[in-house]
């Protein structure tokens, strides 16, 4: 079971490396681009990921955080929505693609110092 834990891990931190990416892809399209669909997939795989390493805590032996949990789920839910509400907008307002990187630092800042 620990081998599923860390696999989940890497698909966890693979995920945040994918919406870190999506920031300069992002600002290399330009201001006029339309949002990529990147940071969909990015957040719904952080999601997943997220969801399946604390429903398998019992199985895994893990003794998670549920208030920190449920702050990650709550910021991850924010980008999504933000996400899924803009992506058919053919031009995305200028605040939102620092946002969308600010709420994924955020929640960085969350998973490392907040024991
Ligand atoms: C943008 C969204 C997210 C980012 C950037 C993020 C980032 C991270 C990072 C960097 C770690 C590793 C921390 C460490 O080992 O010290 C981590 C671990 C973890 N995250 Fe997230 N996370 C996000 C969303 C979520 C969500 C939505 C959930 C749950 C609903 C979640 C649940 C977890 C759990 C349970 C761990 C611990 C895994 C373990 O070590 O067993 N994360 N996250």
């Amino acid at each position: 079971m620990e081998f599923v834990r860390l696999l989940l891990v890497f698909l966890h931190l693979l995920g945040m490396g994918m919406l870190v990416a999506m920031f300069f892809v992002q600002r290399r399209a330009g201001a006029d681009a339309p949002l990529n669909k990147g940071w969909l997939h990015g957040s719904a795989l952080q999601l997943l990921t997220g969801v399946a390493l604390v429903g398998l805590a019992p199985l895994t032996d893990q003794d998670y955080n549920h208030l920190k949990i449920g702050v990650k789920l709550l910021v991850v839910v924010v980008i999504a929505g933000l996400v899924a509400v803009n992506l058919s907008k053919p031009k995305p307002a200028t605040w939102l693609t620092p946002a969308l990187a600010g709420l994924v630092v955020l929640n960085t800042g969350v998973a490392v110092f907040w024991t």
